[in-house]
């Protein structure tokens, strides 16, 4: 097998690992949640900054783990975009230089090739083709996944991301960040049809999302109801919020997996298998109701392990498997995507 070494710090956690083929090796999330909670969000020079700070320990810390030093790895893998330009620079620019320094190749990864990567890893590995609904906090979308190297997008979000829409509801309600696991426990102890929140596009035949319009809903809610209202029915604010953002990822899975198309393209291809991807795959509620779908419909289900839906390397070194490596030097030309 080959060993990588993976970098990916597109948003706020600084993360490393080593993989072995399809096996986990280490997996060393660094998060930064500590640093950006007073603002409510990622301030994008601020997770720089910690990333820079971050980043070499964090390598050695995945080394260690794994049980190998540099000399053993074959390649280095790195995301190199989409994310935050200088986030994401702090990682390309420190594999560059681990690379060139140990005169290895380096693979360039594309962040969302890495959530779809992330169900090729072991345990229990999935093969296309698979339909896979990646869900983060910068994107919503339905990859049609036939091939290990890469895939297409079938639909996606035309305003806010769920991750985004949960963030932001979180905000509102005074929960905090990361909003979807704040919501999240908030929802266990509310009533989810306490408020009727919009289900956008549910009719809409395209496999697009939208959530800019429950945000709005939320809004007026919270108005409507004043600080003390909110704060009394907020676990049912949250329940409905939630329940109406999974309804709406469910029923486009539904779509899409009985092979509803993009822009009435043809009546494509149904699916046999779904994968979920990205932050809010790590959700209870989704995961239950993916699964629900799946025993419905016949469809197998892939659910990877929660810490490898959100942001992680191990998805980074997962795709580059599949992806053909820069030789040195000629990757040191590099920037971030
Ligand atoms: O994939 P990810 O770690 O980073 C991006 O690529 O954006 O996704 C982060 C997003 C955030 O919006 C966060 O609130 C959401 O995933 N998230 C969740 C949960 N854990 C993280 N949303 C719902 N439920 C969760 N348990
Ligand atoms: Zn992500």
């Amino acid at each position: 097998m080959s060993l990588i070494l993976a970098l990916e710090t597109s948003c706020d956690d600084t993360c490393t690992a080593v993989v072995d083929g399809a096996e986990v090796r280490s997996n060393v999330i660094s998060s930064q949640v500590a640093a950006h909670e007073r603002f409510g969000g990622i301030v994008p020079e601020v997770a720089s900054r910690h990333h820079l700070e971050l980043v070499n320990p964090v390598v050695d810390a995945a080394l260690a783990e794994a049980g190998v030093g540099l000399e053993r790895i074959d390649s280095l893998a790195v995301t190199r975009g989409p994310g935050l330009i200088g986030a994401l620079l702090i990682g390309v620019s420190t594999a560059k230089g681990i690379a060139a320094a140990a005169r290895k190749p380096l693979h360039g990864v594309d962040h969302l090739h890495g959530h779809v990567a992330a169900n090729f890893l072991e345990p229990d590995p999935i093969e296309p083709p698979f339909l896979c609904l990646i869900a983060s906090g910068g994107h919503t979308l339905l990859a049609g996944v036939t091939g290990h190297s890469g895939y297409s997008v079938l639909g996606q979000t035309l305003d806010d991301a769920a991750g985004e829409a949960l963030d932001k509801a979180a905000r509102l309600l005074g929960l905090g960040y990361p909003g979807g696991p704040a919501i999240e426990r908030e929802a266990r102890g509310g009533n989810p049809a306490a408020f009727e929140f919009p289900v956008a596009m549910r009719d809409d035949p395209r496999l697009d999302f939208s959530f800019s319009g429950l945000k709005t809903a939320l809004l007026y809610a919270v108005r409507e109801l004043g600080d003390d209202g909110t704060l009394e029915h907020r676990a049912d604010l949250a329940a409905s919020f939630q329940a109406a953002v999974v309804d709406q990822l469910v029923a486009k899975l539904r779509r899409a997996a009985r092979g509803g198309s993009r822009r009435r393209r043809s009546a494509a291809d149904a699916w046999d298998a779904i994968a979920l991807g990205g932050g809010v795959a790590a959700n209870s509620l989704l995961r239950e109701r993916v699964a629900e779908l799946c025993e419905v419909e016949g469809l197998e289900l892939k659910l990877v392990a929660r810490e490898l839906c959100t942001d992680n390397a191990a998805m980074i070194a997962a795709a580059a498997r599949y992806v053909e490596p820069a030789p040195y030097p000629d990757y040191l030309a590099w920037d971030a995507l």
